[in-house]
């Protein structure tokens, strides 16, 4: 039984097939990969992309979803354990997709399912499914992994989706820069796994000094729902791009962000040439479709 639980337990040879296998359904769409399979499709935590995504990808190959997008409404909100719950959807599905606010949750409930569990974002920890369609739009824009220049901006404390790309990224030997308010910085056991992989990285002062130094900006949200609300106060608005501050952009830069966005990216910037966001929310489906197919089909 193969979860997808965090980007650290995943080999570098699994990384690329999920990869290439996103590519090849994104060039040739399958309808037939899931059929007869069903999906449980459990969000404790709100969610558009990620959800609508993974039940996009299951419909397209041709399984089914049950589930829930609000787990306020579930039996949790009477105290059921999760791994009471594990053992129950399990006993349903083929699968359980799983996104919730605690970090580690999703290893909890694959404790007690008996099905695969697929960790749809828990807490600040882990967003795999999202590292993965990443590194589809990083490969598809910029033709390689290798080597690249990565420019992570925002909060980089709480955001799961840079902690699990940079875990990814190492592998493939990129260079990182950092730029965040000191409160929001990437934590010391991210960077210490990028000194170890011998990945060089640097904390860059300025966006503007990212812009020209990066392949690729990715971008993320300061996450106001894990602050209270003086705390946030004092960050908000602090690195936000807009269309003007790309003036010195390298030809192939491409700006990525995990969305939602709040005013961290301006709206002119979409017209430019170096958006790649709403690309990369739609490499969502194919990612999640090579993740559902690798884990539940053995002949893919
Ligand atoms: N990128 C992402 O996780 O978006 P949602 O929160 O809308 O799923």
């Amino acid at each position: 039984r193969q979860n997808v639980i965090s980007v650290a337990d995943l080999s570098t040879g699994q990384l690329e097939l999920l990869l290439h296998t996103a590519l090849k359904l994104k060039a040739a769409p399958r309808d037939d990969l899931l059929k007869g399979k069903l999906i449980g499709s459990c969000f404790f935590e709100p969610s558009t992309r990620t959800r609508l995504s993974f039940e996009t990808a299951v419909q397209r190959l041709g399984g089914k979803v049950i589930g829930f997008a609000d787990g306020a409404n579930t039996s949790a909100k009477k105290g059921e354990t999760l791994a009471d719950t594990a053992r129950i959807i399990s006993s349903y599905t083929d699968a359980i997709i799983q996104r919730h606010p605690k970090d580690g949750a999703a290893r909890v409930l694959a404790e007690f399912s008996d099905v695969p569990v697929i960790n749809a974002g828990d807490g600040t920890n882990q967003h795999p499914s999202q590292t993965l369609l990443d590194l589809v739009t990083i490969y598809e824009t910029q033709g390689t992994l290798n080597r690249l220049k990565i420019a992570m901006c925002g909060d980089l404390k709480y955001g799961r989706t840079v902690h699990s790309l940079a875990q990814a990224l190492k592998r493939w030997g990129c260079e990182f820069a950092f730029v965040s308010p000191p409160s929001l910085a990437m934590p010391d056991y991210i960077t210490e796994e990028l000194d170890e992989a011998g990945c060089a990285y640097q904390v860059l002062p300025t966006l503007e000094a990212a812009v020209e130094w990066a392949d690729i900006l990715y971008m993320t949200r300061v996450q106001r729902e894990r602050f209270d609300e003086q705390e946030f106060a004092k960050i908000q608005g602090r690195f936000n791009l807009d269309a003007a501050m790309l003036a010195h952009a390298k030809n192939n830069l491409r700006i990525l962000h995990p969305l939602p966005r709040v005013d961290e990216i301006h709206p002119d910037v979409d017209a430019t040439p170096y958006a790649y966001y709403f690309q990369q929310a739609t490499n969502g489906v194919y990612a999640r479709q090579a993740i559902l197919s690798l884990i539940l089909n053995e002949e893919v």
